[in-house]
């Protein structure tokens, strides 16, 4: 069987590059979309044993139209898209402008529609196909001084519900809500949602790859849902 193939985006660092890494693990043919960090995703696509490279702006439509005209013609098709890149700001929403509300929606919500737009017509050429979007615990919880964040995350949670209707069955599509992960010291804000977590602990990026694979490799009778991956924290 040929291997199948799969686009994480911002796939350079942190979640993106584990989500790479362990899909590369699996036997899947990962390809990995990066925007500025060009040095990190070289790095991360030797690691997953040669994987392809595809640098975008996401908030560009016409960018995102011509990096999937290059993932067709390079990869002939895609199997799978796991919408990864974001952007994450936090103001007081009395001071948020026109151009901070734009900053968060143009690369959240805005590119990971036109993302799905064009991974879906390639998928549905080839009949199959899968997508994982990955929101937030704060799509799901409102955070006071995230609420344009949380607005775009919300939106990533709904728009996957919509789009799985509109592909069934040929396509599934699911959200993976990551909690606290962080790749560094915790800031106060972090330290606090931890002291909250059931868990007792925070996430990894490998927690956030197990729930991607999940998907990815589930029946097509999955399809519109959403995993938090947060150690219980959106139950309390
Ligand atoms: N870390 C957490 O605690 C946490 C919690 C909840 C949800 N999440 C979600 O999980 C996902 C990954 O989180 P993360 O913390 O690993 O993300 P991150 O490091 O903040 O961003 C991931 C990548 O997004 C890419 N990106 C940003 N703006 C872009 C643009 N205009 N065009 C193309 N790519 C762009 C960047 O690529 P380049 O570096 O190549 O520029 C970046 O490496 C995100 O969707 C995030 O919202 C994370």
């Amino acid at each position: 069987m040929e291997p199948r193939t799969v686009l994480v985006t911002g796939g350079a660092r942190r979640i993106g590059r584990g989500i790479a890494l362990h899909l590369a693990r699996q036997g899947f043919h990962v390809a990995i979309h990066y925007n500025s960090s060009e040095a990190e995703a070289r790095a991360v696509a030797q690691e997953c044993g040669g994987a392809e490279l595809f640098q975008a702006n996401l908030e560009s439509v016409a960018s995102i139209e011509a990096m999937f005209a290059e993932v067709d013609r390079r990869l002939g098709g895609l199997y799978a898209l796991v919408n990864n890149a974001a952007r994450f700001t936090r103001f007081d929403p009395l001071d948020i402008t026109e151009r901070d509300w734009d900053f968060i929606h143009s690369v959240n919500l805005k590119a990971v529609f036109f993302c799905c737009q064009q991974a879906a017509r390639l998928m549905l050429r080839s009949g199959a196909g899968r997508i994982v979007n990955i929101s937030s615990l704060g799509g799901i919880r409102p955070w006071a001084d995230h609420a344009h964040y949380c607005a775009s995350k919300a939106g990533v949670i709904h728009l996957t519900r919509a789009l799985a209707k509109a592909w069934a069955p040929t396509i599934t599509v699911n959200s993976v809500a990551p909690g606290v992960i962080p790749f560094g010291p915790l800031d106060e804000e972090s330290e606090a949602m931890v002291r909250l977590t059931p868990a007792g602990k925070p996430g990894t990026a490998e927690d956030i790859a197990s729930a991607v694979s999940y998907f990815l490799n589930a029946t097509d009778y999955v399809t519109g849902q959403l995993l938090a991956i947060d150690g219980g924290l959106s139950q309390r």
